[in-house]
Parts: structure tokens; sequence; C-alpha cells
């Protein structure tokens, strides 16, 4: 067993200015770590923190991919992530090879993978997209073009819904958005008349139907700041009320729970892996590190830096 300091966050503060390190934290990190992050943003805002980064060291307090994401992005830094088995079920759903055959089926579609992808999937993509500009991604193509979006089936079908398109869709699912309860949405509303649904895209179709407001974490974040009502139900992982709370003390705000009360299933199993102990010892030991070969990373950055140019 690690012996670990008795004053963590003074460690850790101490440590990131001896390895000129930035910490990265996505919305969905527990409290403490958000409290202590450099940064905190969804995955867009995170991959354009790791690009611009002078730090020598990037701690990046997400999920594997994201962590990918940055060093893809930004190959001189040293990439830590607190847990190497961070993952991702959408990306996990998505497989290289088989994704791989599915593209050699469809030759004239263009693909566009969600950046919950791994860089094997990335580097098949014409252009990535995260859920803040996916709309955009997806118009930026003439309305001719055949599209075959990966892993996210559920934002896939928002974004055919939202943009008149018929993308091929790749069955992938998030393990937490797929767990939100329509039957507790329902319930919720009637207690509370009221208040507005806000969702994440990742949410399933009948779910998203009920939704005022469909977002990435950080359009809910403004949501909730700017709009006129009291009371939101929020339709995604819980971890974002931490900088809801911040942003809008007095509004109320109802997590929605996953169709089994007694679980936590509404948070993400990924993201809660990483911990302030995990993220000393990252510190400390440089390590784990996000490492990859050159030819790979040079594949998967193409497709990205296409999303960065769109703006
Ligand atoms: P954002 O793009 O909103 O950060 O979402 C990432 C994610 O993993 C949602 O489950
Ligand atoms: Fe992946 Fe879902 Fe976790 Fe987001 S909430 S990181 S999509 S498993």
């Amino acid at each position: 067993m690690e012996k670990l300091p008795h004053d963590l966050l003074g460690a850790i503060d101490a440590l990131r200015k001896e390895r000129n390190a930035v910490i990265l934290a996505h919305y969905y990190q527990d409290p403490d770590i958000q409290d202590i992050a450099d940064f905190i943003g969804d995955s867009l805002q995170l991959a354009r923190a790791a690009q611009k980064t002078t730090a020598d060291v990037i701690l990046f307090c997400g999920v594997h991919f994201m962590a990918e994401t940055a060093k893809i992005l930004n190959p001189d830094r040293i990439v830590i992530i607190p847990d190497l088995a961070a993952g991702c079920s959408l990306a996990d759903a998505c497989p290289a090879p088989a994704l791989a055959k599915m593209k050699a089926k469809l030759p004239d579609h263009k693909v566009v993978s969600y950046i919950n992808c791994s860089a094997e999937v990335k580097a098949l993509s014409d252009v990535i997209c995260t859920s803040s500009n996916a709309e955009r991604v997806i118009r930026s193509f003439p309305d001719d073009q055949p599209i075959l979006f990966a892993p996210d089936r559920n934002l896939g079908a928002w974004l055919n819904k939202r943009t008149g398109r018929q993308m091929a869709l790749w069955p992938g699912t998030c393990i937490v958005h797929e767990t939100f309860s329509e039957r507790k949405l329902i319930e919720l509303l009637s207690r509370h008349p009221a208040a507005k649904v806000i969702a994440h895209p990742e949410c399933e179709p009948t779910l998203l139907e009920q939704a005022h407001f469909v977002g990435s974490t950080s359009a809910l974040l403004e949501f909730v700041k700017t709009d006129s009502a009291s009371t939101f139900i929020v339709a995604t992982e819980p971890g974002i009320l931490h900088q809801m709370k911040k942003a809008a003390p007095t509004k109320e705000l109802l997590p929605l729970p996953g169709t089994d009360e007694n679980c936590a299933c509404n948070e993400c199993p990924h993201m809660r892996r990483n911990t302030l102990e995990k993220m000393y010892l990252a510190l400390r030991d440089l390590k784990p590190r996000l490492e990859m070969s050159e030819p790979l990373r040079l594949a998967a950055l193409a497709p990205l830096e296409r999303m960065m140019g769109l703006g």
C-alpha cells in the first residue's frame, strides 16, 4: 500500500509547480478534482486547452480517449492520466477493425466520428466532432454527401433529426446516458411541472423528445446560467451539477436518476475511477502516460485538425 501525504491537496499543488504541469478536468469529475484543476471543460474545450498549453506535463482528469486526444494534439508534452483503465463504453463499442469493415461496405460515405472513440477509429475517420460542434460539422458537408456516423447512435439519430439527413449509424451507446429513465422523468415532472428538462444528446431518443433543451455539458451549464426557469431536471452525468450550483446558486437542480434508484448508475464508472490519490501518484511518478506510435498519431491528427479548423 502506497504511503500518501497527509495533505493531499497541498502535495498535488506542490508537484504541479515542480513538474510545470497543468491539470485539466472534465465536468463529470468528482467536485474535489474539479476544484483543484487549472481548467474545467467539456471535451471540445479540454482538447483546445490541451492544444494551447505551454506546460511540460498535462495531467488529464477525464477518460482515456480525452487524454489520448490531448496527446495526439500535443505530442511534445508528457500526458498522464490518474487511471489508465478509465475508458468509455462508446469507445469500447466501436473496435477499429469492425468500423473498417463497415466503411469498406459504404465506399461513397464520409466517416464522421464522435470524439468518444479510440485513436485507431479517429484514424479511419474523415472528421471528428464533439457534442458541442456535431451539428456544425455535419452541416459542413453538402446535403447529398452520404455520411457514416460513429460510434453513438443516439447522438447520430439526434443529428439526423436536426439536419434532416439519413446518416448511417454505428450502433454504440453510452452506458450512463442510456440508463436514464423516462418513467422517473415523468414522475419528477409531475412533482415539478415548471421545471425545464435539459439533456445530453447521448440520451435515448424517447428521453430527448421530452427535453426543453439538448446540448453538450458546457451548453447545459450555460443554459442553467442564462435561462429564466428556476428548476431544472438534469439528464446527464451528475458531476456537472458542481459547476451548475456554483454558477447558479439560487436555482434548483434535480439530477435524473437511472432506472434503478438504488444504484449510482447515472454516474460514469470510468470518470469516477480518478481520485485525488491517483492524481498525486501520477504527478509524482509521471505515469501512467499516454503513448502511441507516430504513424497512428498523425493519422488520427488529420481528422481532429479538420474539426478544429471548422471553428
Ligand atoms: P461533452 O462533449 O459534453 O463533454 O460530453 C462528453 C461525454 O463523454 C459525455 O458523456
Ligand atoms: Fe463515455 Fe458515457 Fe462515460 Fe461519457 S458518460 S465518458 S460517453 S461512458
